[in-house]
């Protein structure tokens, strides 16, 4: 196949694009949407839905591809490193055998030493190489001894705002929460821009309170990442894949158009710390908390107060996949400062949408948001 287009859906459409043309060729099929009975059907597990699943048997199916990505962004590798493509049950790989075993490893080291806790993961010791290094690296730099410094110099703990009054310069800084909920939708066009400086247009449409779809027009068709309002999906010409719990949770947030308000409503807890310069502004970094879920990172603008990072996180059985997007050029709309680029980053991928026209309070249709039928059998694109 093209690895350029490859490379480009990757980059565009991030891990989740990957895992549904990945299932589809693993399973030979598209994965159909499979309406849920009633919501509470217990989920599929790993074993039952793949053909040679053993470290990690008892783990819902939907978490196996999230784990892998988990692995190849610790690893610093491809799927291909390990899997044999279109035939991902196989052991023909050494690497396959090894990451098996080291599964088994992982999980002893935190049973035995952390009363189970996940502390120890693939990313501790691999830091992104397939080969960790066991002998401290000699460096022409200066090494940075943090811990020694502070305790050094002996200052006091620096004194942060409270969470909750950055959170409200937040939704003053964008214009109020008046401003915020005059506006019931929104339509964006624009250019996103890949690794490899590969241009597409793009066009956005949310429509308050939770509907999001965006269309980027790629060389081969349409690739379309959708919520609902309930339900997320995401599509590329010929197949639909319906988003698993964790995925529906991220685009449920990112399709808020109400966001700035609903944050503080989010989260039970959160906390307030230095966060890093983005982009030479000086930032807050506020981290919310909810018990046993992953916490979400946001970074604001200790100036304008403005959001200029959100950090969240997919958990998987093996560690957390981080997703990261940047928001830069702010620009007034119907009195509301909106950011007219962002950028979302992955472990190994990336790519910025420039947002070139936008409108709001225009109709947009309900139907638009809702996922197409899967394809008929017969022309479902081969899994290349
Ligand atoms: C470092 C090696 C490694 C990498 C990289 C890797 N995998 Fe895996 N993969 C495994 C191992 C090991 C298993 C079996 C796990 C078990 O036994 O529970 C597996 C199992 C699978 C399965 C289940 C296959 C079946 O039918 O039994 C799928 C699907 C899969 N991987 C997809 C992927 C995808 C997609 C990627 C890239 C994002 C990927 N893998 C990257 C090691 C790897
Ligand atoms: C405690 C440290 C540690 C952890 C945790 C760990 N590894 Fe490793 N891994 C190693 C070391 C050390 C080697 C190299 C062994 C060698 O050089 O022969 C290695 C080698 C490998 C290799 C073989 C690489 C190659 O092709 O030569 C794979 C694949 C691998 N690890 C996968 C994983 C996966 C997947 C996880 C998480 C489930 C993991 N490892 C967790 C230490 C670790």
């Amino acid at each position: 196949m093209n690895s350029c287009v490859w490379k480009g859906w990757l980059s565009v459409c991030g891990t989740s694009l990957l895992a549904l043309l990945v299932i589809a060729g693993a399973r030979g099929q598209s994965a159909p949407p499979k309406a849920s009975p009633e919501g509470g059907a217990t989920p599929k597990l790993a074993e039952q839905e793949y053909k040679n699943v053993q470290a990690l048997k008892g783990i819902p199916a939907e978490q196996i591809i999230p784990a892998m990505q988990f692995i190849a962004a610790s690893l610093g590798v491809e799927c291909e490193y390990c899997h044999v493509p279109r035939a991902f049950e196989k052991d023909d790989k050494k690497p396959k055998v090894t990451a098996r075993k080291m599964i088994g490893m992982m999980m002893a080291i935190n049973k035995e030493n952390f009363e189970g806790h996940r502390e120890v993961t693939c990313y501790s010791c691999h830091r992104g190489s397939a080969n960790p290094v066991a002998t401290p690296i000699i460096s022409a730099e200066e090494p940075k001894r943090e811990a020694a410094e502070s305790s050094k110099t002996g200052e006091p703990k620096p004194v942060f705002p409270p969470a909750d009054q950055l959170l409200d310069k937040y939704v003053a800084a964008i214009g109020g929460a008046d401003a915020l909920q005059k506006v019931t939708s929104r339509v964006q066009k624009g250019t996103l821009i890949a690794f490899g400086g590969q241009h597409f247009p793009v066009d956005v449409y949310s429509k308050a309170p939770e509907k999001r779809l965006s269309v980027m027009h790629l060389s081969n068709g349409d690739s379309i990442t959708a919520f609902d309002g309930k339900q997320g999906w995401l599509s590329v010409p010929g197949r639909v894949h319906m988003m698993s719990t964790t995925e529906n949770a991220a685009a449920r947030i990112d399709a808020d158009l109400y966001f700035p308000l609903h944050v503080k409503t989010l989260y039970e807890k959160f906390q307030v710390d230095a966060g890093e310069k983005i982009d030479g502004h000086d930032t807050y970094l506020v981290v919310g908390h909810n018990e046993g879920q992953p916490p979400l990172r946001l970074y604001f603008d200790k100036e304008s107060g403005l959001l200029l990072r959100f950090v969240r996180y997919g958990e998987t059985p093996l560690g957390r996949n981080p997703t990261q997007i940047d928001y830069a050029d702010y620009r007034e709309a119907n009195g509301l400062k909106i950011p007219f680029r962002w950028t979302l980053s992955r472990p190994g991928n990336q790519f910025t949408i420039q947002v070139e026209q936008l409108q709001q309070n225009v109709p947009v249709d309900d139907a638009k948001f809702v996922a197409p039928p899967p394809p008929p059998a017969g022309q479902r694109r081969p899994a290349s």
